[in-house]
C-alpha cells in the first residue's frame, strides 16, 4: 500500500527511482512522483495514473538530472488521485514521500495554518512535510525528531532537505521500510524487490528508527538521537523471481510457480515422512496442550484459514475459530493463556492482522505467524513463525501465497493431530505422502488450461455469479469467488450449497451461472442435488470434481475434471482451475489483471 523508494549514489537517480518504483507498483498505482536534488534545489515531478504517465511527463519536460532523490507510487487514502495529491510533498526546503496514515493530521494542519502555512493538497502527508519545515532550523535530525513526536499513526517516510544534497533520511513506524547498500550507493524502499537490480544487502528499519543514507553508507539512530547498530540482511529472492519472464502477467506466472512453491515450503519440514515443525519451536508437547485455536487474517489469507479450520477440526478434534482480522480486533475476543492464535499473511504487514497479533499477545495467547515475507512485522512479533516459501508475489491477486498457506496449514494440522493422538503415525505418514505428491498433480492441472479458458468464455458477459460447495469445497469456493470478483469485476458470492434454498436461490435465473465445487466425496450426492436445484431454475452450471467421476448433463453443463488425492487435500488441487477461470475471465474482459482497480497489495492501513 503505497511504495516508497530513495536513491543516493553515482547513477542517474531518476532512472533508478523509476526502475525501483516499477517493482513496487503493485503496492499502489493511482499516481506516482519523484523528487531529486539538482543544481542546488529540489525538483519534483508528479503525475496521476500509472508510472508510465510519470515517465512520459519526465520525458516531455527533459527529465531531472541528479544523484540523490526519493520516489513514490500511491494508493490514495486522503484525497483523490491527482497530480496535486501525488507524493512527494514539500517545499524548497524539505520534501518527503510517505506510506501510511497520519491520524492526527487535521489538528496539525489547523495549527500550521494558524502559523501562516498554506496547504495545496488534501493529503495527510503534506502536514508532515510542513511540520518538518516548521521545525527545521538547520539540524535535520532535530527537525525529524520533533516532527515524529507530534505525529500519530503509521508511517514510513523518505525525506530530503535542500541543504543536504547527498543525504536521504528515512524514518519508520509500522509501515514497512528497508535501507539497502550497494557499491558506493544506498537505497530506501518499501519492499525488497525494488532493490534487487542493484544489491541484495539491506537493513530492516524497526519502529522509531531513523536511517541516514550518505556516501555509500547507512547509519542508524534511535529517536533519542543515539547511534544504533543493526544487522545487515541478505535477500534470498532473486531478480528473476520478481520479473514476469515470458508470462503475460505476474498472476499467470505465479499460478505456474505453485508446484515449486509447495515443494520449497514443505520439503524442509518433513522428516522421515512425518511433518516436523520444530524449526519454529512448536514442539509436540506444545501442540498437544492448546485448548482453542483462532486463525486470524484478511482476504485470501483468511480463506486459507477456513480450509485450515475444517482440516484441524476434522483430524485434530480441537475447536478452531476463523476471524477476519478487522473484526477480531474490535470484538473483544475471549482469549486465554492456553489458546493459540495463528496469523496468516503473505506480506506480514497487513495492519489489521498485525494489530490482531498484538491484541492476542496482550491477552496471553500464544501466537504463530504463517508469513511469506522474511523479517516482516508479523513475523518478527509472533512467538512462533513458519515462513511460506512462495518467493515474491507481485500480482495483487494472491495465488501462490494462498497455496503455500494451505500447505503449511496441512503440515500443522497433521502434526497437531498426531501429537494429540487423533491421527495415527501410519495415517499421518500417508497424508504427508499425499501432500508431497500435490506439486505433481498441480503440474498436471496446469497442462490442461483449455477447459478453464472455455469456462471463462462462458462467464465473460455475466454480471453475477454464484460459487457453491459443502465442507472444504465451501471454504474453497470463497477463495474462488474472491479471485473472480477482484480481477474480473463480476459480482460473485460463494454460498454453502445446502444454505442456498434458505433465501439466495431467489437470485438464480438463466443470467446467474453457478460454479459448484464438488470434490468431497462423502458430500458429493448432496452437492449434486443442490446443483440440480439451480439448474432447474435456469442457471448454467459448471462443476469442478474428480476427473474419474461422471457428472450427468442434467447436473452440469460443463465439468472440470481434476486429479484425485485424499479428499482432505483436494482444495490444493481444486483451487487451480478456480484461479485460472478468474485469470482468463479478467483477460477476456480486457482488465489489468495484475493491478485491478481500487486495490493494492499489502494493506498497511486499517
Ligand atoms: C486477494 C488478496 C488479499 C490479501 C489480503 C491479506 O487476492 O491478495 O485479499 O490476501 O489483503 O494480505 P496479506 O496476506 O498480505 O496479509
Amino acid at each position: 500500500m503505497c511504495g516508497i523508494v530513495g536513491y543516493v549514489g553515482k547513477r542517474d537517480c531518476s532512472e533508478v527511482l523509476l526502475d525501483a518504483l516499477s517493482k513496487l507498483e503493485y503496492r499502489g498505482y493511482d499516481s506516482a512522483g519523484i523528487a531529486i536534488h539538482t543544481d542546488g534545489e529540489i525538483k519534483t515531478c508528479k503525475a496521476k495514473g500509472r508510472l508510465a504517465n510519470l515517465e512520459e511527463k519526465l520525458r516531455l519536460s527533459g527529465g531531472i538530472k541528479g544523484h540523490c532523490g526519493i520516489g513514490h507510487t500511491r494508493w490514495a487514502t486522503h484525497g483523490e488521485p491527482s497530480d496535486i495529491n501525488s507524493h512527494p510533498h514539500g517545499n524548497a526546503t524539505v520534501t518527503i514521500v510517505h506510506n501510511g496514515i497520519i491520524e492526527n493530521y487535521k489538528a496539525i494542519k489547523t495549527r500550521l495554518e494558524g502559523k501562516g502555512y498554506v496547504f495545496q493538497s488534501q493529503t495527510d502527508t503534506e502536514t508532515v512535510a510542513k511540520l518538518l519545515d516548521y521545525y527545521y532550523k538547520g539540524d535535520p535530525i532535530e527537525a525529524i525528531r520533533r516532527t515524529e513526536s507530534k505525529i500519530e499513526g503509521s508511517y514510513a517516510l523518505g525525506i530530503i532537505f535542500k541543504d543536504f544534497p547527498n543525504t536521504i533520511f528515512a524514518l519508520r513506524k509500522d509501515s514497512p521500510l528497508i535501507a539497502a547498500v550497494g557499491e558506493d550507493e544506498c537505497f530506501i524502499a518499501s519492499d525488497v524487490p525494488a532493490i534487487l537490480n542493484y544489491t541484495k544487502n539491506y537493513y530492516l528499519l524497526e519502529a522509531g528508527e531513523l536511517a541516514i543514507l550518505k556516501d555509500g553508507k547507512v547509519s542508524f539512530k534511535n529517536l533519542d538521537g543515539e547511534d544504533i547498530t543493526k544487522e545487515m540482511l541478505v535477500a534470498d529472492w532473486d531478480m528473476e523471481s520478481a520479473m514476469k519472464g515470458n508470462y503475460e502477467h505476474f498472476m499467470l506466472k505465479e499460478i505456474h510457480e505453485q508446484p515449486n512453491s509447495i515443494t520449497t515450503t514443505i520439503t524442509p519440514r518433513i522428516v522421515d515422512g512425518m511433518p516436523n515443525l520444530e524449526e519454529c519451536g512448536m514442539t509436540e508437547e506444545l501442540l498437544r496442550n492448546y485448548k482453542n485455536i483462532f486463525v486470524v487474517a484478511c482476504g485470501t489469507a483468511m480463506h486459507a484459514g477456513l480450509v485450515g479450520k475444517y482440516v484441524i477440526e476434522k483430524i485434530g478434534r480441537i475447536p478452531v475459530t476463523v476471524d477476519v482480522a478487522s473484526e477480531f480486533r474490535y470484538r473483544n475476543p475471549i482469549l486465554t493463556k492456553g489458546d493459540l492464535v495463528i496469523l496468516v499473511s503473505q506480506s506480514g504487514e497487513t495492519a489489521d492482522t498485525l494489530e490482531a497479533l498484538r491484541l492476542s499477545k496482550r491477552n496471553g495467547a500464544s501466537t504463530l505467524a504463517i508469513v511469506n515475507v522474511k523479517g516482516s512485522s508479523i513475523a518478527r512479533e509472533a512467538d512462533f513463525v513458519l515462513y511460506t516459501h512462495a518467493g515474491p508475489e507481485i500480482a495483487v491477486a494472491s495465488t501462490k501465497a494462498y497455496m503455500v498457506q494451505l500447505a503449511v496449514m496441512y503440515l500443522f494440522a497433521f502434526e497437531l493431530a498426531h501429537a494429540k493422538g487423533t491421527l495415527s503415525t501410519e495415517e499421518c505418514k500417508r497424508l504427508t505422502g499425499e501432500l508431497c505428491n500435490i506439486p505433481n498433480l498441480v503440474e498436471s492441472i496446469l497442462k490442461q488450461k483449455d477447459n478453464c479458458q472455455y469456462v471463462a468464455s462462458q462467464l465473460v458477459n455475466s454480471e453475477n455469479l454464484l460459487y457453491i460447495g459443502r465442507g472444504l469445497d465451501y471454504a474453497l469456493s470463497m477463495e474462488g469467488s474472491l479471485k473472480l470478483k477482484e480481477i474480473s469485476y463480476i459480482h460473485s458470492e460463494s454460498y454453502a450449497a445446502g444454505e442456498l434454498k434458505h433465501g439466495t436461490i431467489s437470485l438464480v435465473t438463466e443470467l446467474m451461472p453457478v460454479i459448484a465445487v464438488a470434490t468431497q466425496r462423502e458430500l458429493f450426492d448432496k452437492t449434486v442435488s443442490n446443483v440440480k436445484e439451480v439448474k432447474a431454475r435456469g442457471a448454467k452450471t459448471f462443476v469442478v470434481t474428480h476427473s474419474y467421476i461422471n457428472v450427468d448433463s442434467d447436473v452440469a453443463d460443463y465439468k472440470i475434471g481434476i486429479p484425485t488425492t485424499d479428499d482432505l487435500l483436494m482444495p490444493m488441487l481444486a483451487v487451480v482451475p478456480l484461479q485460472l477461470i478468474a485469470y482468463y475471465t479478467s483477460v477476456l474482459r480486457g482488465n489489468d489483471v495484475d493491478k485491478p482497480r481500487n486495490l493494492a497489495k499489502s494493506v498497511t492501513v486499517e
